[in-house]
């Protein structure tokens, strides 16, 4: 029986992942990965991790030593992997979608909780406070929705957003073909939208894609929601934006410096990130915690397509569906990509 180690275990991750095992042994640590734990993997075949994982080079070389052989994403975005370190001694696979659904409407929630006010008036209310002062809003219909990445997510966001009568302006620099958006240059995106919404991933090219310049570009008075990493925005360039009045509102899933507070309780304990502290205090501002992705369907999905990863893996499948490596991002341009010839990423050596 093949040996997983599952890092950065959460109740949820136990439960669907118990249901959907396909036949492996299972050992959960609560401990996130990094180069510190990754011994923890020692005799297992292979692991589990999410996003706030830690899988430098150091970390993989420990793996590596290990004997583990296949590092299973259980997440869509991977910008906290080495893969170039990984690359002819880890196998990377992830789960490329899970119910897009899921954080569409969660980008929409928090569009909706922070132009209606709704988490001031449920506060106000258990008070008998049933006064409307302070709670006006904007029509979200006829208002421009500039949606800054296009991929699966993106694109269901697009169609929630039409629901609502919105007008679309899109931003990606690998438009979808044929998909009938109106694409625009960032810039262009950042003068007209009402709305400015984020569906890509962070990569180190568009680290700090919103800065100062950017928020200085806006419409007065826009809102901002980040579903995706908080890498792309310079936090301290929004709290500056918030503070003059630039951006209406911000509402935040996602947080630059999210990774050892997020998915815990830290309410016992002092944060000392003044940025964060500023940024939840300001009434408005929605932050959650990286939840984006919390729906029933999105855990069995990851639950699901990581055994099928692994499943692969283990059967030695000629092309692993869902792997990655650091070529990828260039696949399209490159003649070389094994995947493009329907091979695996990469081979081991054989002895
Ligand atoms: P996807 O791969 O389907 O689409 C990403 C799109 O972004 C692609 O069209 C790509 O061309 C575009 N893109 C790449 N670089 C860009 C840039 N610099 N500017 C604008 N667009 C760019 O990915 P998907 O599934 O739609 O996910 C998007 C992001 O959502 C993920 O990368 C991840 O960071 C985030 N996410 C957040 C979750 C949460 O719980 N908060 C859960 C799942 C994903």
């Amino acid at each position: 029986m093949k040996k997983l180690a599952f890092f950065d275990t959460k109740p949820y991750d136990k439960l669907w992942f118990d249901r959907a095992n396909t036949g492996y042994e299972i050992v959960y640590f609560e401990t996130k990965l990094t180069a510190r734990t990754a011994r923890l993997a020692a005799g297992c075949d292979a692991v589990c991790a999410f996003v706030n994982d830690t899988i430098d080079a150091a970390a993989i070389d420990i793996l590596y030593e290990c004997g583990v052989k296949v590092l299973a994403l259980r997440c869509a975005g991977y910008n906290n992997v080495d893969r170039k370190a990984a690359y002819g001694k880890l196998v990377i696979v992830r789960v490329p979608a899970y119910s897009p659904h899921a954080v569409a409407e969660h980008a929409m929630a928090l569009l909706l909780c922070l132009n209606r006010k709704v988490h001031k008036a449920y506060i106000r209310t258990r008070d008998f406070n049933f006064s409307l002062v302070g709670l006006g809003g904007m029509d979200l219909y006829g208002k421009t929705v500039g949606v800054i990445g296009t991929g699966k997510i993106g694109r269901v966001f697009i169609d929630i957003c039409r629901g609502f009568g919105m007008q679309v302006l899109a931003y990606d620099p690998y438009p979808a073909a044929d998909s009938g958006l109106d694409y625009v240059t960032l810039d262009e995106l950042l003068e007209r939208s009402d709305v400015i919404s984020l569906h890509c991933p962070l990569t180190k090219e568009n680290r700090h894609l919103l800065d100062g310049d950017a928020f200085a570009k806006m419409k007065k008075g826009v809102f901002l929601i980040n579903t995706s990493r908080g890498g792309l925005v310079d936090s301290e360039a929004l709290l500056e934006a918030l503070n003059s009045g630039a951006v209406r509102g911000a509402g935040l899933d996602v947080y630059e410096e999210e990774a050892d507070l997020f998915f815990e309780d830290n309410s016992d304990i002092p944060v000392l990130d003044e940025t964060l502290s500023l940024l939840v205090s300001r009434p408005n501002v929605i932050m959650t915690s990286h939840q984006a992705f919390l729906t029933e369907e999105a855990l069995a999905d990851i639950a699901r397509t990581t055994f099928m990863n692994l499943d692969e893996y283990f059967s030695d499948a000629p092309v692993l569906t869902n792997e990655i490596c650091y070529h990828c991002d260039r696949r399209k341009s490159d003649p070389d990509c094994l995947r493009n010839r329907r091979e695996r990423c990469w081979q081991p050596i054989k002895d």
